[in-house]
């Protein structure tokens, strides 16, 4: 089976569908926001590349400015796709236990600016055993429980434990902590709500740093933030970093942060009109995503909301007469990023309404 590539130049209107696409002004505003904040600040931005997954995407915010460089991956083949599209300075910001992808981790260590995400002392001891039969040096970066309850440590000697055995260690060098926070759903969002809620996280993490400066160890890098504390993370002293993700191509569940635009959108065809008031789309669970249950939002059309996703369709439904006949496009924003990107092949880049590139997701796919 081949894969639909269009034709640079094609009109919005002629692409097949469903079709996702990325919006390249609203692509190119969403890093201009963040290359103008942090342009005069020590705080920088290191792009998270969970929902990218494309290197030619992430490189575009470093050119535009306002990041340290480098960028976060989930994983480990993330980052081997990074490293391949010539990203130097990769944070892994999930736990590697496995021995065969520690190694994988040393190798990449060989050729770029490795750190990985520890949190407990078994995979730190393999990978210090691994790295250093492999002649690699491994930063390691510890992770701070803050508020998710996945992984990170809890307690702050448990942090100090952890970045003295790494200093003891071959093959590994302690370069940091970090941690990644969410906004507690219904939490206000307003800017000063933000910042009282990300500080209050964030000096968790901050706090892990303090206690292990105090063993006399240093810590270069303190890696924390997204998208809900952009702008606040970078007004708290120490932070030096932040992972910030949703806000490049956005998702209906950050929609209050409206400095943002919705870069990423999925294209439908109108298949059938069953009803006065309903329409049924070209778009189902193959290709978007309702985590949580929240359901994709059409866009930029008054009165129309989606009523079901299925495997195949979607199902929109008017408060009056349904604007749309069988045949008409529309276009459909998600509520996350990571799933839905990770179903496609390509984002189909366009800028007034015409192609005008075509780029292959090349981290997607579910291994890690
Ligand atoms: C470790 C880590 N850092 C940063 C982010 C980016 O967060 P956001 O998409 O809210 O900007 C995520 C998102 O899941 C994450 O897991």
């Amino acid at each position: 089976m081949s894969i639909y590539r269009p034709q640079i130049g094609t009109p919005l209107a002629e692409l097949d569908t469903p079709c996702m696409i990325v919006d390249l002004d609203a692509l190119e505003h969403n890093f201009d926001v963040i290359a103008d904040l942090y342009a005069d600040s020590p705080t920088k931005m290191r792009e998270h590349a969970k929902n990218i997954k494309t290197p030619i995407i992430l490189h575009k915010q470093i050119r535009a400015g306002g990041t340290m460089g480098g960028i976060c991956t989930a994983k480990t083949a993330e980052a081997e796709v990074m490293v391949e599209g010539g990203l130097t300075d990769i944070l892994i910001t999930s736990q590697v236990v496995a021995p065969d992808k520690l190694a994988r981790v040393a190798a990449l260590s060989k050729i770029a600016d490795i750190k990985l995400s520890v949190d407990s002392d078994g995979p730190l001891n393999e990978l210090s055993r691994i790295s250093s039969e492999m002649g690699a040096d491994v930063g390691v970066v510890l992770e701070v429980d803050t508020s998710m309850g996945r992984g990170g440590v809890r307690a702050i000697e448990r942090g100090v434990e952890l970045a003295k055995m790494t200093n003891d260690l071959p093959g590994v060098t302690f370069r940091g902590v970090m941690s990644h926070q969410s906004l507690a759903a219904g939490a206000d969002n307003d800017r000063e709500s933000r910042f009282i809620e990300g500080r209050r996280y964030i000096q968790m993490c901050l706090d892990v740093k303090d206690a292990i400066e105090a063993e006399g160890i240093s810590v270069d890098i303190v890696s924390t933030g997204e998208t809900w504390t952009y702008d606040v993370a970078p007004e708290i002293p120490g932070v030096d970093e932040v992972q910030g993700g949703t806000y490049a191509l956005m998702a209906t569940q950050a929609d209050y942060m409206d400095a943002f635009q919705y870069a990423v959108k999925v294209l439908s065809t109108v298949i059938s009109t069953p009803e006065s008031n309903v329409a049924v789309g070209d778009v189902g669970y193959r290709a978007m995503t309702s985590p949580g249950g929240v359901l994709p939002r059409v866009d930029g059309i008054v009165g129309v909301e989606v009523e079901s996703l299925e495997a195949d369709v979607i199902v929109l439904r008017s408060d009056g007469e349904m604007p749309l006949d069988v045949g008409d496009q529309f276009l459909l924003l998600s509520a996350q990023q990571d799933i839905m990107v990770n179903r496609w092949d390509q984002f189909v880049a366009v800028r007034n309404g015409k192609v005008e590139a075509v780029w292959p997701i090349l981290a997607r796919g579910c291994h890690h």
